[in-house]
């Protein structure tokens, strides 16, 4: 198995679908790849593609004040996407893109061991767990795939075009929160 390191290099160069040819930069992820928590988006967008850390645009600042209201910090989790290039347009993954990207994944999943995953809008709860997740109906439910927990939240992009879904998703995150509070050992929640 290789170390994270040669993961990340193998991924920084990769040429496995033809969004290498549209990329500016690969977005492998962000944070502590020792984390307990990993968070999962679907591809990254454009401001993610030119500054090569996921969530950074308009959801992004969303994202963070959704983690901050748990407590969660950038660099005591892992964030990633499902694709780690950006789609022209920002169109939805294509599945010949999703397949060749799916192995990066898994093996950060494998390497990292977290012990909660939690899938940023529907694409990803598809892949991470369950083929027809239904999000409206599934979001903030917990799920457990061989020892890791995995639930799912609207994707911010979601939040922001519909404010009203905000309220759910609070409940969504206090959730989350109890359940890192009850199982997680190395997560330090921090209140500013
Ligand atoms: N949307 C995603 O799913 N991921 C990102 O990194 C940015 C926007």
């Amino acid at each position: 198995m290789s170390t994270w390191d040669e993961l990340k290099q193998e991924c920084l160069s990769c040429q496995a679908c033809e969004l290498c040819k549209t990329r500016t930069q690969v977005v492998f992820g962000v944070g502590n790849p020792e984390a307990e928590v990993l968070f999962i988006g679907e591809a990254p967008g454009k401001n993610e593609d030119e500054q090569g850390e996921p969530f950074v645009g308009r959801g992004g600042k969303l994202l963070d004040d959704m983690l901050a209201m748990i407590g969660l910090q950038r660099e005591n989790i892992y964030i990633t996407n499902s694709v780690k290039c950006r789609p022209p347009e920002n169109r939805d993954p294509l599945n010949t893109e999703k397949d060749a990207c799916r192995g990066y994944l898994r093996r950060q999943v494998k390497l990292m061991r977290p012990k909660i995953i939690v899938c940023l809008g529907r694409i990803s709860a598809m892949e991470l767990i369950r083929e027809d997740f239904k999000i409206s109906q599934e979001h903030g439910q917990f799920f457990d795939k061989n020892g890791t927990l995995m639930m799912a939240l609207y994707h911010p992009a979601a939040l922001l075009r519909d404010p009203r879904k905000k309220p759910e998703t609070f409940e969504d995150l206090k959730q989350l929160q109890m359940k890192i509070q009850e199982i997680c050992t190395r997560t330090p929640l921090i209140f500013e």
